[in-house]
Parts: C-alpha cells; sequence; structure tokens
C-alpha cells in the first residue's frame, strides 16, 4: 500500500480575519506562552511587557523576588500600564490613562478620587493574574486556569537538553522582525527542511540536508541534520506549540518567538544566549549567519503569503519524508478551529 500523501489546509484559513480571531482564542488563549527570560528581570520592579496575538501580557519581579505575570490592562477603563519591552516600574505598576496604581502582586493600591463614601471596593480590581511558570529560568504564560503545568508541557524538550547545562548561557542580545505574512505560514517554513537547500544556500553548505530528520514529540517537534565537516551549526532545533523555536548549539541558545500581530503580519522576536566566555567576535558571527538565514526565510515565505492571497492556490500536498511536522501541526490547527 503506498503511503498516503496528506493535503494541506485550505488557503483561506491563512488570509481570513475571523479565522485569526478564532486562533486567538482557541490556540492562543489556551497555551503557554513564551514572555523572555528571568535574568531580565533582575530587580524588584523590573518587567517584560509584550503582545502575542493582540493579548497585551507582563511579567514583573515582585517583593521577595517573586515573578507573576498579569494582562498588562487596567481594571478601570482598560488604560495601558507599563509599555511593550522592558523596564523598571519601581514599587507600583501605574495606569498611564487616570493613575491607578496597583502593588507588584496585582493588587489595587489606589484610585485617585474613589473616596470611602462609595460602594466602590479595590479588592474587587486587582490585575488580571496569568499563570506564570519557568523552566530554565525562561517564563512561560498562559491565559488557561486549566492548562497542563509548564513542565508537562517542556517534557520533551526538557528530556533532549538535560544533558546539556544550558544554564551556561547567558542572555545577550534581542532582534526584531515584521514579516507580512500570516503566522502559520511563518511555522510551518520553520516545520521542515525541505527547502534548505533551494532557499538557505549558506546553511546548506553546513549542514547535510539530504539527511534532515524531523521527529514529533507532541508538543514538541525536533529536527536534526548532520554538520558538514567541522560546522558549527548542528545542535538541537526544536519547537513548541503554539510559535516558539528553541535551537541549542554548542555555544547558545535561540529562542525565536513566532508573534501573529494580525491575519496577515507577524512578529518573529528572538532571544539570543550565549556562553559566557565566548568571544564578541563568535557571538558577531552566530547572529550574523541566523539573521541571514531569517532574511531568506522572510522572503519565501512573504512570497508564498501572496500567493496564498492571491486566490489561485487552494490545497497542496505535504511530503511524507520531509513535511510531517507541518502536516501535524496543521492537524492542531484543524482540532483548533473546530472547537466551539
Ligand atoms: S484606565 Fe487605568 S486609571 Fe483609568
Ligand atoms: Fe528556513
Amino acid at each position: 500500500m503506498p503511503k498516503e500523501v496528506a493535503r494541506t489546509l485550505p488557503a483561506v484559513l491563512y488570509r481570513d480575519p475571523m479565522v485569526y480571531e478564532t486562533e486567538r482564542r482557541n490556540v492562543f488563549g489556551h497555551s503557554w506562552l513564551f514572555l523572555g527570560h528571568e535574568s531580565q528581570l533582575a530587580n524588584t520592579g523590573d518587567y517584560i511587557a509584550l503582545t502575542i496575538a493582540g493579548y497585551p501580557l507582563m511579567a514583573v519581579r515582585g517583593k521577595g523576588g517573586v515573578i507573576r505575570a498579569f494582562h498588562n490592562v487596567c481594571r478601570h477603563r482598560a488604560g495601558p500600564l507599563v509599555e511593550d519591552g522592558t523596564g523598571a516600574c519601581g514599587e507600583n505598576i501605574i495606569c498611564r490613562y487616570h493613575g491607578w496604581r496597583y502593588a507588584l502582586d496585582g493588587r489595587l493600591a489606589s484610585a485617585r478620587d474613589f473616596g470611602p463614601a462609595t460602594s466602590f471596593d479595590p479588592r474587587e480590581y486587582g490585575l488580571f493574574m496569568l499563570r506564570c511558570e519557568a523552566w530554565h529560568g525562561f517564563l512561560f504564560a498562559t491565559m488557561d486556569a486549566n492548562v497542563e503545568p509548564l513542565a508537562e508541557t517542556v517534557a520533551p524538550l526538557e528530556r533532549a537538553v538535560s544533558a546539556m547545562n544550558i544554564e551556561r548561557f547567558a542572555f545577550s542580545h534581542q532582534s526584531t522582525h515584521e514579516i507580512d505574512c500570516n503566522w502559520k505560514t511563518y511555522v510551518e517554513n520553520y516545520l521542515e527542511g525541505y527547502h534548505i537547500a533551494d532557499v538557505h544556500p549558506g546553511l546548506n553548505l553546513a549542514i547535510d540536508a539530504t539527511h534532515y530528520e524531523v521527529k514529533i514529540e507532541p508538543p514538541v517537534v525536533f529536527h536534526s541534520a548532520p554538520p558538514r565537516g567541522n560546522a558549527s551549526v548542528a545542535g538541537l532545533w526544536g519547537w513548541l506549540w503554539p510559535c516558539l523555536g528553541i535551537n541549542v548549539y554548542a555555544d547558545g541558545i535561540m529562542m525565536e518567538r513566532i508573534s501573529p500581530v494580525g491575519h496577515g503580519q507577524t512578529q518573529l522576536n528572538y532571544l539570543y544566549f550565549f556562553a559566557r566566555d565566548l568571544s564578541e567576535s563568535d557571538v558577531r558571527r552566530s547572529i550574523e549567519s541566523s539573521e541571514a538565514t531569517t532574511r531568506e526565510d522572510i522572503w519565501i515565505t512573504q512570497a508564498v503569503q501572496r500567493n496564498l492571497d492571491a486566490g489561485i492556490y487552494d490545497t497542496g500536498c505535504l511530503s511524507p519524508r520531509h513535511e510531517e511536522g507541518v502536516g501535524w501541526f496543521q492537524g492542531r490547527i484543524r482540532d483548533a478551529l473546530n472547537k466551539i
């Protein structure tokens, strides 16, 4: 019996704003989302804020060193709290609309001119708290109270990196790219090595893409390919549902978050961590080679998206040899879209 070739998802799922709205709720609203690293929050009051799939999120280090995550939204009239990025908010998180002040544990500390003579009870207006857990210092949050603990979600990754002593890597650089494509277009490109020979001439010299392998251990997909000669790119390429690449090399680790911004826009955030004793020139070389590969991926995914938008192509097919990871991802998307 010949192996069945799977069909791809229809193109409309990559361009329809209503599909994106469903994905926001059903995928991003129920997954662990990568925020950053604990070391970016060295002191009390330090925060990271970011927007993923339209959800404004923040994590802040409170008194006693505890890191908590909240929606970056004021409970008064939905004003903005801290700006996206990293920073320090001191002892209080202060809304930029009317100045409500929240303690670092999320309790409302003061609401100007809401006097004691009213029925107002500040205990009802604490920040919307999210579950926040860490894995090797990497912070994740989820909006779903019932999602399994982070340790269970990342168990396949933990098995893969447990002997690699990744704590020796320290946060070094961050970079951001805006891409004109649906987030799934970029994820799917990440999930296969079939395109390496055609799209990444540099990477193709460093690894033997003919022996590229994909291994699925839900919710993680692993990729591997043997290095050519003494190239240093070989390592562990992992990907965690729904939108995080985790690339571990001999001298560093690179977290790659693929954040949807809208149905046709995606933001790529790289966080680079390197061995503390790695030379500046090796750090630069490593970042440059990663950014070169990224430019090629951006070029191809934007071209694919234009064709998905054009209304000519509807569905295609997946290589059983190379695109199993894409097929698994598309299956999860199908499930998520069928959920009420
Ligand atoms: S919306 Fe935040 S204080 Fe008014
Ligand atoms: Fe690529």
